[in-house]
Parts: C-alpha cells; structure tokens; sequence
C-alpha cells in the first residue's frame, strides 16, 4: 500500500467524541514504551507525526490519524506504566477498555510486544482479555534491531508457546523494527486487505 497522506485528527479521552465510526481503524495497543506510537510513524513513513519518546507513558489520549483520506491508525497510551498513579492507571482501564470493547469500526488490534524479552504477565493477561472478548488482535513484535533475530525468534516462539496455554489457536504475528522499517510493509498489506472486505 502506498502512504500518500497521514494526518493528525483528534486526541480524546471520551469515547463519544472519537471520529464518526465510518471509516475503518487499527489501533496499536501494548507496554508504555514498546513503541507504538514509532511504529505509527514507521508505517505512515512521517516522522513526528505521533508523539514518541525515551520516557515511558509520552501517550495519553487516544490519537486518531487519518491515512490516505480512508481509514484510521489510533494511538493509544500504554499499560504497565509503573510511575501513573494508582487512580490514573484505573482511568486507563476504563476509557481504554471502553473504547476496545465498544468501537464499532475498530478491524484490528495491533497488540506491541518488545521483542528483548521472553514473554510478559501483564501482555499475556492482556492477549487473554482480547481473546475472552473475542476481539481479533495481531501480535507485533518491536524493535528488532536491537538485537539478533534468533534472540527475536526465540523470544517469540516463548510468547506463542505461552499463550497456547489459554488460546487453541495463537493469533498471527509480525516482527517489526520503526528504525529500519522490518515488516511495515506486512502490517500495511493485512491491513489493506481488511480494508478492501470493510468496501464491499
Ligand atoms: P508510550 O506512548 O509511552 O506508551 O510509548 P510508546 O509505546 O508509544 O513508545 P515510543 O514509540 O514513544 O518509543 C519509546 C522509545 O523506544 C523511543 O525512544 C523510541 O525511539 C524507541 N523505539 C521505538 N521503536 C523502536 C525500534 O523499532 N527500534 C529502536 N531501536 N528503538 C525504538
Ligand atoms: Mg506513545
């Protein structure tokens, strides 16, 4: 798919302000500081388009950016963000969850794993919740320039083989990197695709 326009819409934390839902959407969701809101800029290739930084919990509203006039990447805060107080993290929960379970357009959830590490209880709790709701979600693994990708691959076939203890069948997964834009173009495809099927 080419990118021909990215542009910034709205931030919103009530979901009854978001964008009329008309118009299909992806939402990239996972740990504060996986990189998501990178990957958005990756992906629609405008740096500085999304707000990223080195310090964990930069997100905090839900970001929509129309994409060649025709559908929404969102930008969504992180969990995990030790340092958001208690009250605020229970914030998160609500509008987050209120927006995942309740957006009608919504066509897929990006769900971000840092590829560094062997798999996480708060992302695995997180893949079950989608999964008990029956929300479609593909795993994305970041920055994989960081390191080998045999460490990557090892780390990911330990995600996957920890979330057959809860799932019969383990979701797709894409391995990623925002610095040298690996499997941008496999996140693109899937999600034109999905894109084509919301026309008919
Ligand atoms: P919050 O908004 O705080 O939840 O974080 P986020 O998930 O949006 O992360 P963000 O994109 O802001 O990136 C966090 C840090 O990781 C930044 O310093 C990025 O430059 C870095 N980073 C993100 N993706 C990559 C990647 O693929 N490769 C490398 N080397 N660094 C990355
Ligand atoms: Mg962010």
């Amino acid at each position: 798919m080419v990118i021909k326009s990215a542009e910034f819409v709205c931030s919103n934390t009530k979901v009854d302000k978001l964008p009329p839902p008309v118009l299909p959407e992806y939402a990239f969701i996972g740990r504060s500081n996986v990189g998501k809101s990178s990957l958005i800029n990756a992906l629609a290739q405008h740096k500085g388009l999304a707000k990223t930084s080195q310090t964990p919990g930069k997100t905090q509203l839900i970001n929509h950016f129309l994409i060649n006039k025709d559908w929404y990447l969102v930008d969504l805060p992180g969990y995990g963000y030790a340092k958001t107080a208690k009250s605020n993290r229970s914030e998160w929960e609500k509008f987050i969850k209120k927006y995942i379970f309740s957006r009608e357009n919504l066509q897929c959830i990006f769900v971000l794993i840092d590829s560094r590490l062997p798999p996480q209880k708060i992302d695995l709790d997180f893949c079950c919740l989608l999964g008990e709701k029956g929300i479609p979600f593909v795993l994305v693994f970041t920055k994989a320039d960081k390191q080998s990708k045999a460490k990557s691959e090892s780390n990911i076939a330990l995600f996957r083989k920890a979330l057959l203890t809860w799932f019969e069948e383990i979701p797709p997964h894409i391995l990623t990197s925002s610095e040298t834009r690996l499997g941008c173009d496999e996140v693109l495809n899937l999600i034109d695709e999905v894109n084509q099927r919301f026309a008919i």
